[in-house]
């Protein structure tokens, strides 16, 4: 502690790399700093920091982490406290990002971050602060007061009086119960399952806090189970199986928002989210139309045939997808990476890769269209033990090879499997032809040669910019489209993990 701020004092006036040398371990009264990566100037990306604490010296009891599920909770619960602490630390003080601290902003899911882990009875908090700099040389006085004043109010923060115990135990509860939901959908063969009173809708398109006075969630009661949990527990809500379920009314009743917490159900909620009960089995992926997005050396000839100039859809590549072949990539690739149930919205789809009617079969016959379109298909994949669950406001010839067919009536939810089977025998389905060839599932091994570097160098940069781009190198891969992202890198790496434990 001494020897950095010697250190420090030694470097003011020199030229920015010097601090370079300042990077290292350092032991502080109750806590230590690392100083794990130094930027090259103070425009550049801000350095990064680590702080980590004993706990039990802290006075926390082992009980608060001792299983994974606890563990995550408390992470996440310390990271919500350090983030908001932070934003009020850290003084700008020169040129740059000079003297600024930040830490990434959790949003509504507790999730497993590098950010804030438990690591034996350590807590580690990683975080990001610019060192301070006038011009291009070392502003040491900044750099002091942010190392020497402004960081140790994180470790003071976390000691007991200042934790409200309660609200850790509470989000630790929320936490166990959502996992424990988890175990007893899998065990029921369920693939979704929401809890009664849940509330899915949330304040704004931009806010995705709970929309305080939306309609609380309701189960038909033909749909309704009771799961037992941990602790002798119980909990009653709608249980969604395996198959073909539709989901069906009007517009504005809250088709899409209810297609939305299922897809967001493959996490685990903060307490007052509204939707901690809602509980998705975590090999479900949301499907859309991409048109634009690039495709490489994937199989689509499930759905696409008989392009013109006899472009190959087995092993097809293109820059600039169409709405149709972006929605057939967009469903292979899950189901290469072992998807089992595939979310669909009318709303974000290619109408043409869902149905094609009488007359537009009329006039382009089968030979001249290459689509066939994923109603034709549904079927077979249900055979290969693919579930979908898929919201239609228009698309009714769906409810015929339904399993379940629910419908919203101003935000209530009703089964009207029934009715709408008799509705479905009473009008011929116009434009589904009996496809017999079986479902594919290709599998593509990976190219060593290219994903070696991601997964085994270290010196493969990954970095994202917000939700819509992630940086792999050089390369930029947009992933605006990819809606169950719902935090910087998060996600990109259990995907990468996956991927690598595939492979
Ligand atoms: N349970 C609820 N309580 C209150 N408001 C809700 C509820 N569910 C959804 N809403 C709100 O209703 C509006 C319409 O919802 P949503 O987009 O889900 O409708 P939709 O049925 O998908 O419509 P469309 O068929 O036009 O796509 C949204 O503003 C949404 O926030
Ligand atoms: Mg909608």
């Amino acid at each position: 502690m001494k020897k950095l701020k010697e250190m420090l004092n030694k470097l003011d006036g020199k030229s920015y790399g010097g601090y370079k040398e300042i990077r290292g371990r350092y032991d502080f009264l109750d806590y230590t700093l690392e100083i794990l990566r130094v930027q090259g100037d103070s425009f550049a990306s801000p350095s990064l920091f680590s702080v980590e604490i004993k706990l039990l010296k802290y006075g926390y009891s082992k009980d608060y982490y001792d299983n994974p599920s606890k563990k995550v909770a408390f992470e996440d619960y310390i990271l919500r406290k350090t983030n908001k602490l932070i934003s009020k630390l850290g003084k700008k003080s020169g040129s740059g990002k000079s003297g600024q601290l930040n830490i990434l902003s959790p949003k509504q899911e507790i999730l497993k971050r590098s950010a804030v882990e438990i690591i034996d009875d350590t807590l580690i908090i990683k975080f990001y602060g610019g060192l301070p700099a006038n011009g291009r040389r070392i502003a040491s006085r900044g750099a002091i007061e942010m190392i020497f004043n402004e960081m140790p109010k994180i470790s003071k923060e976390l000691k007991i009086p200042r934790v409200n115990l309660d609200k850790l135990q509470q989000h630790i509860k929320t936490n166990l119960k959502s996992d424990s939901i988890r175990r007893a959908i899998k065990k029921e063969n369920l693939i979704v399952f929401i809890e009664n009173n849940s509330k899915l809708a949330r304040t704004s398109s931009i806010d995705d806090r709970v929309l305080k006075d939306g309609i609380p969630f309701n189960s038909p009661t033909s749909l309704e189970v009771t799961l037992h949990i941990d602790n002798d527990d119980t909990v009653t809500g709608m249980g969604i199986s395996k198959g073909i379920t539709v989901i069906t009314g009007g517009g504005f009743h809250g088709k899409s928002t209810l297609l939305t917490a299922i897809e967001k159900g493959v996490y685990n909620h903060i307490s007052g989210d509204g939707r901690e009960g809602v509980i998705t089995d975590r090999d479900t992926v949301k499907i859309r139309a991409e048109d634009g997005r690039w495709i490489d050396g994937l199989d689509i000839s499930n759905f696409i045939n008989n392009l013109p100039h006899k472009k190959d859809t087995h092993n097809f590549t293109t820059a600039n997808a169409s709405g149709s072949t972006s929605q057939a990539a967009n469903i292979m690739e899950a189901l290469e990476l072992g998807a089992t149930t595939l979310l669909i919205d009318e709303d974000t789809t290619a109408t043409n890769f869902m149905v094609r009617d009488r007359k537009i079969q009329e006039l382009i016959p089968h030979k001249k269209e290459p689509i066939t379109p994923f109603i034709e298909r549904i079927e077979s994949m249900k055979d290969k033990d693919i579930s979908v669950i898929i919201v239609v406001g228009g698309l009714g010839d769906y409810f015929s090879m339904a399993d379940r067919i629910i419908m919203l009536d101003e935000y209530n939810l009703l089964d009207v499997t029934e009715k709408a089977k008799i509705i479905s025998d009473k009008f011929e389905n116009s434009n589904v032809r009996g496809v017999t060839e079986k479902f594919n599932i290709p599998f593509r091994k990976l190219d060593p040669q290219k994903t070696n570097k991601i997964f085994i160098s270290d010196r493969c940069k990954i970095k994202t910019r917000g939700l819509d781009e992630l940086l792999v190198d050089k390369e930029n891969i947009d992933i605006r489209h990819l809606e169950q992202y719902v935090e910087e890198l998060n996600g990109i790496f259990s995907v990468l993990i996956s991927f690598n434990n595939k492979f």
